[in-house]
């Protein structure tokens, strides 16, 4: 039962893929855009028939061990948390994706139960737990095999073709300052918050952005945009001249982006970021950055191809953000926008802007699904992600170097928070900080190399 389940969990994904067969000698042959991403799809058609009854077939099991009143009750929680175990991957049926690290997760998920099913069986062995673990033992062994990409062959295919792709971005031709000062690579530590604020609006103001103008030599400027309307649009952006004035909130100057929070040129979502007095963000219900350079009070727009927007890809960890689709940072080696696309089956990508002419230079594709995160921020090129632990602990686990393209998936570095949500995360390269929205609090913490 339980490997039928993680069949239905892959299935839907070849489904979501599937376009029309075409049979060559005896067998079905598919084909995708480009004729190497070739592989066969009958054996998926005849597990998918086999699934469909998977779920009612796990309520009946779990009414059985019920109405026996089976002295298990391990076993029994065990079973009852199967689909809340799973819900974290529930996006993989809706949305008909996946990638290898969510493979592993739910390796790690599965040896979590086949090992509550053994403590059980061990303390009170019957019938239904000798035949669980097989189960388990099954949905393990068909799991490594997904994982070792036996079946996935399409899989595999993708994902040469996007190492080829990053390899292809890195080698491109790089600004002289592209590589700057950065020697350090992958960040070690994060401080406790040293700075600690609500926002100068509201509490109810959960939503938005906040931070330091992250230019090199620039002025020492501090901001603040909470979002409005349903925690989605904004219009205006608090700006201080000092620290001082931003922790007293005062001497404080209200600049406007756009003439109204739903004008065409007003900020959608909490993926701002202010770099050279300039505002970064995503437009209005589009997939386009806009520019709003506040010295010379002019919008400038640029299209995302591909870019999921209006909560496709939002940071879900645990619970989904809303309106985060779209997020924009600064680091050492210049602006940075983090999105998915369905061309890359949701998983992070990441581009980097030229902040004046507002065009993209490179864009890489990692293998992390962007749903399966809380918020990203870049640190000398690398890109950072983070999950939810707890209500007060928030920690990145992952890391993707764009010089090197190598992926990092066994991270731990934790930080404290105040709330359980984030609606923001930025790194500024000035004062190597973090700068954290945390539903309606504002928190910065020191980081080190
Ligand atoms: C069909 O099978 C024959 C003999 O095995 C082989 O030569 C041919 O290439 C196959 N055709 C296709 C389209 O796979
Ligand atoms: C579901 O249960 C029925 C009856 O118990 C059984 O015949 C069938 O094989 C089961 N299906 C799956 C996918 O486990
Ligand atoms: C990280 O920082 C914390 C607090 O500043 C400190 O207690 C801890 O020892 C540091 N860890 C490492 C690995 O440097
Ligand atoms: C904003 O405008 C000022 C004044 O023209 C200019 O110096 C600066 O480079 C601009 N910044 C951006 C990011 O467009
Ligand atoms: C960026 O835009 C400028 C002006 O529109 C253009 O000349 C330049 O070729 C563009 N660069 C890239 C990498 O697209």
């Amino acid at each position: 039962m339980l490997s039928y389940l993680l069949v239905l969990t892959v299935i839907v994904t070849v489904e979501a893929q599937r376009i029309q067969g075409e049979q060559k000698n005896d067998s079905c042959v598919c084909k995708l855009s480009t004729s190497i991403w070739a592989f066969p799809a009958v054996r998926f058609e005849r597990i998918e028939k086999q699934v469909q009854t998977c779920e009612e077939n796990l309520t009946e099991f779990q009414k059985k061990i019920k109405d026996r009143n089976v002295q298990m009750p391990k076993i029994e929680s065990t079973l009852k948390n199967i689909k809340a175990r799973l819900a974290p991957f529930e996006y993989l049926n809706t949305n008909g994706l996946y990638n290898a690290l969510h493979l592993q997760q739910l390796i790690d998920e599965l040896n979590n139960i086949y090992s509550t099913a053994s403590d059980a069986n061990n303390k009170n062995p019957s019938k239904e737990t000798q035949d669980l673990l097989k189960e388990l033992t099954n949905a393990k062994k068909d799991a490594e095999k997904m994982y070792k990409s036996n079946v996935f062959n399409l899989e595999t295919m993708k994902s040469r073709l996007r190492d080829l792709n990053n390899r292809v971005q890195t080698c491109k031709t790089l600004p002289e300052d592209f590589r700057s000062t950065c020697h350090q690579r992958i960040m070690s530590n994060i401080s406790s918050p040293v700075v600690t604020k609500l926002n100068s609006v509201s509490k109810s103001y959960i939503s938005g952005a906040w931070g330091r103008d992250a230019k090199q030599d620039g002025k020492e400027r501090y901001w603040e945009h909470c979002l409005v309307s349903g925690h989605q649009h904004g219009n205006t952006i608090r700006m201080y001249n000092s620290y001082e004035d931003f922790m007293a909130s005062k001497n404080y100057k209200d600049e406007y982006i756009a003439s109204s929070y739903s004008h065409k040129n007003a900020v959608q979502g909490s993926g701002t970021i202010v770099y050279d007095n300039t505002v970064f963000y995503q437009c209005y219900t589009t997939a386009e950055i806009c520019s709003f350079n506040i010295t010379t009070q002019t919008t400038k727009r640029i299209k995302l191809d591909g870019a999921g927007i209006e909560n496709k890809f939002p940071f879900c960890y645990y619970s989904c953000r809303d309106w985060t689709d779209i997020d924009l940072e600064v680091d050492q080696n210049g602006v940075w926008v983090i999105y998915a696309t369905e061309e890359n089956h949701g998983n992070i990508v990441v581009s980097r802007l030229d902040p004046l002419l507002l065009n993209i230079t490179h864009t890489w594709k990692t293998q992390l699904f962007k749903r399966s995160v809380t918020s990203t921020f870049m640190v000398c090129g690398v890109l950072y992600a983070t999950r939810f632990v707890n209500t007060y602990q928030e920690e990145v686990f992952y890391a993707f170097d764009t010089i090197t393209g190598q992926e990092i998936n066994t991270l731990s570095l934790p930080f404290e928070k105040v709330s359980a949500g984030i609606a923001n995360l930025n790194y500024n390269p000035v004062d190597r900080r973090l700068y954290m929205y945390n539903d309606g609090y504002l928190l910065a913490y020191n980081t080190f190399n």
